[in-house]
């Protein structure tokens, strides 16, 4: 039987590292917060108006009228901001063990598709209620491309179908959320672990765990995914629901990180919201816009910034993968790098005062590309001195 061989192979039949610790948790819950937003967003289709004269109202009534609509909704815009919490730190951890580096380079590259992708998926998902963020946030961002040369002003009119964000933009932007852009994220999502099921996990040790093979030719360090590590995520997921229930049932738009105030007023033409910014997740490349003053410069690096991730696995050549024997270089860069992504956070938030966030934004975008250009300086030229990487995982448990 195909199928049962095929689940065979990808559960009792693949063996994972013994060693995972709390960062190996992150793809799985990933998952997890796909089905609630694939599942969710099926039942939020069915009373939503994607028209700018009732998609508001039809937002409203769901979350008034509709038998348990508030939970469903909540459900959604809280899953996105969780989707992004638990894919930043599921990257991270490919950041911090050397997950990108030879043989993972495929993994790396598709689950970074799968960022772009989702950000995508989130920002046209935020145009649909048609509240003032919604409407305000697709303007500015959509009308980025304005700053393309020659073809900017035509290409800009051409996705909003109008001179600003209205019926046309709303109704394209849900085709897009409902089926296009889910499709896409499915498919990656698939291409992503088939890839690493291919090569195999890496682990917080770094160390393959196929070179040490039993006598029966099973990995010495491996176990089979199905059962430790499915009851382990059936244990995670209960936590993580459970966080996630607080947010939903106590905290629904998280003091306007999740769900922004303005955006329960709706879209007006006529009237600017005070500050228009987007949702906490984009804030980092928003402030890179934000504090460089040449409005295409300033696309350009929100773009390079994304770019240059996708070319991680070729800039490092350090020969160790986990930052357990690492150089001490390698692990002083990687914590600025993450500082200032949250350093920008904060500023495209606009958290920070005025008088200090231009300058200490444009450290930080120079601090956030000085770190890819490091890394390639340290490893390639052999400045890195790492530890001795043990021959098999050093987990203390079995
Ligand atoms: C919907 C989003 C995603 C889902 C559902 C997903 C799912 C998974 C799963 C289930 C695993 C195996 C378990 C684990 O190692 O945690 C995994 C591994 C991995 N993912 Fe993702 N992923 C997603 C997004 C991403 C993104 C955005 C990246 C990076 C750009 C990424 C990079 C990796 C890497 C490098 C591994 C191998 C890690 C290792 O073996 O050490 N993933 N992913």
């Amino acid at each position: 039987m195909p199928v049962l061989s095929f689940l065979s192979a990808h559960t009792t039949g693949y063996y994972s590292p013994k060693n995972f610790n709390v960062w190996y948790l992150f793809g799985a819950l990933a998952g997890v917060v796909l089905v609630n937003q694939l599942l969710t967003g099926i039942f939020l289709t069915m009373h939503f108006k994607p028209s700018a004269a009732e998609a508001f109202s039809s937002v409203e009534y769901i979350m008034r009228d509709v038998e348990w609509g508030w939970l469903i909704r909540y459900m959604h815009s809280t899953g996105a901001s969780l989707f992004f919490v638990v894919v930043y730190l599921h990257m991270f951890r490919g950041l911090l063990y050397g997950s990108y580096k030879r043989p993972r380079e495929l993994v790396w590259i598709l689950g970074m598709l799968v960022y772009l992708v989702l950000m995508a998926e989130a920002f046209v998902g935020y145009v649909l209620p048609w509240g003032q963020m919604s409407f305000w946030g697709a303007k500015v961002i959509i009308s980025l491309f304005g700053a393309i040369p020659v073809i900017g002003n035509g290409l800009t009119e051409w996705i909003m179908g109008d001179y600003l964000p209205g019926d046309a933009t709303l109704n394209r932007f849900f085709a897009l959320h409902v089926i296009a852009l889910p499709l896409v994220l499915l498919l990656l999502v698939t291409l992503h672990i088939l890839a690493l099921h291919e090569v195999g996990s890496n682990n917080p040790d770094g160390v393959e765990i196929f070179d040490s093979p039993a006598p029966d030719g099973k990995p010495l360090d491996g176990i089979p995914f199905h059962p430790y590590y499915t009851v382990e995520d059936v244990l995670s997921t209960g936590v993580f629901v459970t966080l996630a229930a607080f947010v939903i049932f106590f905290a629904p738009t998280f003091g306007g990180w999740f769900l922004e105030h303005d955006n329960f007023t709706e879209a007006n033409k006529l009237v600017t919201p005070e500050h228009i910014k987007p949702v906490w997740y984009f804030t980092p490349y928003y402030a890179m816009l934000r504090v460089i003053p040449h409005k295409l410069l300033g696309v350009l690096t929100m773009f390079a910034a994304i770019g240059v991730l996708f070319l991680l696995p070729w800039l490092d050549r350090g020969k160790v993968r986990s930052i357990r024997y690492r150089g001490l270089g390698f692990k002083v860069a990687l914590m600025l790098f993450a500082a200032a992504f949250v350093g920008l956070g904060a500023i495209g938030a606009g958290v920070l005062p005025t008088a200090i966030e231009t300058l200490l934004g444009r450290v930080l975008v120079a601090v956030y590309f000085g770190f890819f250009g490091f890394l390639w300086v340290y490893t390639a030229f052999g400045f890195e001195r790492t530890r001795p990487v043990p021959a098999r995982v050093t987990a203390l448990l079995h």
